[in-house]
């Protein structure tokens, strides 16, 4: 037994001494690291002075930030002295404000943000101060609600980045994860029961084209509500927000009646139709189905409906047919460059028809599916004429090359027949 048994015994050991020296080692690791906060062990820098030295971490977010190395220092927010490691000392002084409360935030960035003599040379605007009060997280907090966002809560209080770096909370694709962490499943919105709008917003198409498509132009959280003067639109500018990327179904809906009478009825334009952050896709079928969301079935407006979505169908119709066509063209083959290039232009027509639609107007409507229509009845009409045209030619070939086989048969049998004679 004996070399198997003694390794087992001394790994044995190894093992219990291990166990023993573990728990020590762990607090041998978090007295160095209390002791790292407590005294003054830690690097001295220009922008952290001796601050530094006792709340590293701090420092080494700051020092990634934006403002260190524009003649920012921890005292410019904090106060105290950072030239000395005596604790009472550093935390003292006439401007020493110790933590910095949530109600006091914003107006210690202001103190530069709303400068403009400090900001015009960084060419910054120095509004934000001013734009935040007029919002409902400012007036949130003049009441005293110590919950809603203030500066720090979005750009960080010590890794404050430009909102061009794409590792700044205020990147354009951070910007919806940032607002989400109150307005998403958090305990704010369960204990206020609002709607969880982050992931509401995350399941839109508008997210979707964020994300997945990488289109920075789609719309985040602030496109809609603004970035420091957040608050909810006021119902009658929904179509404005909206409008602001979809001019042509504003300019649409304008004209229809759907404008006067949502306003009279106080109903949220665009998003009553659409939902606001959980904005779905297209899909034709809701030029029918949705009009009954609000007007009674077998009234005339939902028959309108009905003759909306079958106009849009017919063009489409015929647009698949003419495809088809194309497709059969393709495997003869045929040029069909030129008719994919018209097939492009007949689904830009139908899509101009459905932003036409808004105007709930079969006459505002029909221009573009007529056009789209007549594209695909053309296509049609050319490309079956030429696919019959070739059919005749393949069966005329076939009708020349049976002649032809034929015929080498017949002389063959002839030219053998005459061999035998002669034999
Ligand atoms: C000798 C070490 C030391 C120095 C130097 C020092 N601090 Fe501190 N600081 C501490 C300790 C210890 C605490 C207690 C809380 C903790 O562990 O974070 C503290 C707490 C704080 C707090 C939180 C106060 C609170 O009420 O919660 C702030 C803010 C702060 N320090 C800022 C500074 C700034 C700014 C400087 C430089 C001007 C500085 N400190 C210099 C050791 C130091
Ligand atoms: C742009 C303003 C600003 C600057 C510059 C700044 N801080 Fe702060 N600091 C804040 C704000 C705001 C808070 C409170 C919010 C929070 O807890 O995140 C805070 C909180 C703290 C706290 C308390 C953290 C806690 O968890 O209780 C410490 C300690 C601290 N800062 C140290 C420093 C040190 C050290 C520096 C320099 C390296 C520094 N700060 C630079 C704005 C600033
Ligand atoms: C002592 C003056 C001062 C204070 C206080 C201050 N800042 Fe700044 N901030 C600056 C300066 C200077 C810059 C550098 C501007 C630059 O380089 O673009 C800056 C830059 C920024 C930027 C980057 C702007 C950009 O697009 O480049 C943001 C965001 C910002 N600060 C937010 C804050 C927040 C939030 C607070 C409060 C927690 C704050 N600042 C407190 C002076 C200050
Ligand atoms: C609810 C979140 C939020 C709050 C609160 C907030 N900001 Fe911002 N801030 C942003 C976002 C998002 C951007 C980026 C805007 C953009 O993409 O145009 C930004 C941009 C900035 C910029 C850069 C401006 C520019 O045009 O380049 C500064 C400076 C700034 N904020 C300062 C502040 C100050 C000071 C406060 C407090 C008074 C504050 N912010 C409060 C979200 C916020
Ligand atoms: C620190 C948490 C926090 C963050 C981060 C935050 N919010 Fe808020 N927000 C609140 C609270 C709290 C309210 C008030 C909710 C209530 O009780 O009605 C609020 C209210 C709002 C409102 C409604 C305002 C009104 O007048 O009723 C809008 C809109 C809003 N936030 C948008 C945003 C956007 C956009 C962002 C990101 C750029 C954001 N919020 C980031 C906490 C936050
Ligand atoms: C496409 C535009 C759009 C986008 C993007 C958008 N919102 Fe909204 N939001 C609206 C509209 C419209 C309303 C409703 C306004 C009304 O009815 O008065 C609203 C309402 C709100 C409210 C108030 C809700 C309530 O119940 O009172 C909050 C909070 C809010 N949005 C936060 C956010 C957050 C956080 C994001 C990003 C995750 C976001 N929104 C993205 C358009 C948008
Ligand atoms: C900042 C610009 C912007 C704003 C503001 C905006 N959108 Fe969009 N919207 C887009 C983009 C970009 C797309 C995605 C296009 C794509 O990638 O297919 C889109 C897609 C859509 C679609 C789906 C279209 C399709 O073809 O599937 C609908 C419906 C829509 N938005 C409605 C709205 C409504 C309603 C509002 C206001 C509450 C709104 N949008 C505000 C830019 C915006
Ligand atoms: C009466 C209900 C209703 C209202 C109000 C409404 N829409 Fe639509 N919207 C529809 C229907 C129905 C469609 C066609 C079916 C589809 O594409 O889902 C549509 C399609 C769209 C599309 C996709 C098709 C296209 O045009 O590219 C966008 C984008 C859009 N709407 C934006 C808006 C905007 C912006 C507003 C406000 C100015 C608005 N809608 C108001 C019902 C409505
Ligand atoms: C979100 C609610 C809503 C939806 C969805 C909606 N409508 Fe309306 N519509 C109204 C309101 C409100 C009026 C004002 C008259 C009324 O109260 O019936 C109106 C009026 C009209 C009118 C003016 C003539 C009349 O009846 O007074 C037409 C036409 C119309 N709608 C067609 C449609 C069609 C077609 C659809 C489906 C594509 C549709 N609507 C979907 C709310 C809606």
């Amino acid at each position: 037994m004996s070399a198997l048994g003694k390794g087992m015994g001394m790994i044995r050991r190894v093992m219990a001494l291990a166990l023993l020296l573990l728990p020590l080692a762990f607090l041998a690791s978090t007295s160095a690291h209390a002791s790292a906060r407590k005294t003054a062990d830690g690097k001295v820098t220009r922008a952290s002075g001796r601050c530094g030295s006792c709340h590293p971490d701090e420092r080494v977010a700051f020092e990634k930030s934006r403002h260190a190395g524009e003649e920012m220092h921890c005292t410019s927010c904090h106060g105290g002295n950072d030239q000395t490691v005596d604790e009472a000392a550093a935390h003292s002084g006439p401007n020493w404000r110790g933590k910095i409360t949530r109600a006091e935030d914003p107006k210690i960035c202001a103190s530069c943000h709303s400068d403009e003599t400090r900001m015009q040379p960084y060419d910054l605007p120095v509004d934000q101060y001013d734009l935040y009060q007029t919002s409902g997280h400012g007036k949130g907090l003049a009441k005293g609600d110590g919950k809603v966002a203030v500066c720090s809560d979005c750009h960080g209080s010590h890794e404050v980045l430009s909102a061009h770096d794409p590792s700044s909370r205020t990147y354009v694709t951070n910007i919806p994860r940032t607002c989400g962490t109150c307005h998403g499943d958090s305990t704010l919105v369960r204990e206020r029961k609002l709607k969880d709008t982050y992931h509401e917003y995350l399941g839109s198409v508008h997210a979707k084209s964020l994300f997945d498509k990488g289109n920075l132009k789609a719309p985040t959280c602030v496109s809609c509500h603004g970035v420091h003067g957040a608050s909810p639109s006021d119902i009658r500018n929904v179509n404005k927000v909206c409008g602001r990327c979809h001019t042509a179904e504003r300019r649409y809906f304008q004209a229809g009646p759907h404008a006067a009478a949502m306003a009279a009825k106080q109903m949220a334009e665009c998003s009553s139709c659409h939902g606001d952050h959980g904005i779905a896709p297209s899909e034709t079928a809701r030029l029918a189905t949705s009009c009954v969301k609000c007007h009674a079935k077998g009234s005339k407006d939902e028959v309108l409906g009905a003759t909306l979505l079958a106009t849009y169908q017919a063009a489409e119709d015929e647009i698949r047919k003419a495809e088809a066509l194309v497709a059969k063209a393709d495997a003869v083959p045929l040029r069909t460059e030129d008719y994919k290039a018209r097939i492009e232009e007949a689904h830009t027509y139908l899509r101009e028809a459905l932003t036409a639609a808004h105007a709930v107007s079969p006459e505002g409507m029909s221009g573009y599916t007529e056009r789209a229509k007549s594209v695909g009845e053309e296509i049609q009409e050319e490309l079956k004429s030429k696919l019959q045209n070739i059919t005749v030619e393949k069966i005329f070939l076939l009708v020349f090359w049976f002649y032809v086989i034929v015929t080498i048969g017949i002389i063959r049998r002839f030219r053998d027949a005459d061999a035998e004679v002669v034999k």
